[in-house]
C-alpha cells in the first residue's frame, strides 16, 4: 500500500527543504520536524495488548505497543530521519544498513549492515529522505528480509512514482509512506522536482 500524506505542516516543511538556498542548519531541522510528524502517522495503526492499570481513581483497561519497534535508516541520508522517529518512539532499536548508488549504473551498492536481534518479531521501519528509481531501498528491503522481518515499513520523505512501483513490484508486502510524491527522475536519476542530493544537504558535503 502507498500513503502519501497530505498534510499542511508536511506541506509547508518539505518546500523550505526543497529551497536550494536553505542551509544545512535549516535543512536539518525541517527534517526533525517532518519526521516526527511521520512517525506519528506511520504508528497510528500498530498493535496494542491490553493491561490492567490502576489510576488514581480506580481499575481500568490500558494499552501498550504490542511488538519492538526497529528504526532502520539508510545511510548516509536515512539516518536524518532517526532523530525525529526516536522522540516519537525513545524505545525503537535501531539497526544501519550502509548503500550508496553508482553514479553511473545508479545500481547500488552495500557496505554496511548491523541489525538488532529482535528483526524477526519487531515491526521494521526503513527510512530514507529519497525513494527514487528504488533500487537502493529494495535491496535494503531484502537484506532485512533474511535477517528474519515480517513486518516492513518503508518511510521517505520525497518519492518519485519510479520508485514506487519498483518497491510494489519486489516488495508487494511493504507498506510505503511518502511525504510527498514527486513528478519522476532526470537523467541522472535525481528526483524532479525533489530536493537534490539529500546526503550532500544534510551533511553539507558536495
Ligand atoms: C540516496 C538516497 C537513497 C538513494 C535513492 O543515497 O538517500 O538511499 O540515493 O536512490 P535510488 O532510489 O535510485 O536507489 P546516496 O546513494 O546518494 O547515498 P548517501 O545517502 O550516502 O548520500
Ligand atoms: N538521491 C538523492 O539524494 N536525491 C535524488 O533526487 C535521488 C537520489
Amino acid at each position: 500500500m502507498l500513503t502519501v500524506l497530505n498534510h499542511a505542516l508536511i506541506k509547508h516543511k518539505i518546500s523550505i527543504m526543497r529551497n536550494k538556498d536553505t542551509s544545512t542548519y535549516i535543512f536539518k531541522q525541517n527534517l526533525d520536524e517532518i519526521a516526527k510528524l511521520m512517525a506519528y502517522e506511520v504508528t497510528r495503526e500498530i498493535p496494542l495488548r491490553e493491561k490492567i492499570i490502576e489510576t488514581p481513581i480506580c481499575q481500568t483497561v490500558g494499552y501498550e505497543v504490542d511488538q519492538p519497534l526497529v528504526l532502520v535508516p539508510i545511510l548516509r541520508a536515512g539516518i536524518g530521519l532517526v532523530d525525529g522517529f526516536r522522540d516519537i518512539i525513545p524505545t525503537a532499536k535501531i539497526g544501519h544498513i550502509g548503500m550508496y548508488r553508482d553514479e553511473t549504473t545508479l545500481e547500488p551498492i552495500e557496505y554496511y549492515a548491523r541489525f538488532p536481534k529482535c528483526m524477526p518479531e519487531s515491526i521494521v521501519i526503513v527510512t530514507d529522505p529519497m525513494l527514487a528509481t528504488g533500487g537502493s531501498a529494495s535491496m535494503a528491503i531484502t537484506n532485512i528480509k533474511k535477517r528474519g522481518a515480517k513486518k516492513i515499513l518503508l518511510v521517505c520523505l520525497v518519492g518519485a512514482p519510479e520508485g514506487v512501483e519498483r518497491i510494489q513490484k519486489d516488495h508487494p508486502d511493504v507498506d510505503i509512506t511518502l511525504a510527498a510524491l514527486d513528478e519522476g527522475l532526470n537523467e541522472r536519476g535525481y528526483i524532479v522536482p525533489g530536493l537534490g542530493d539529500a546526503g550532500d544537504r544534510l551533511f553539507g558535503t558536495d
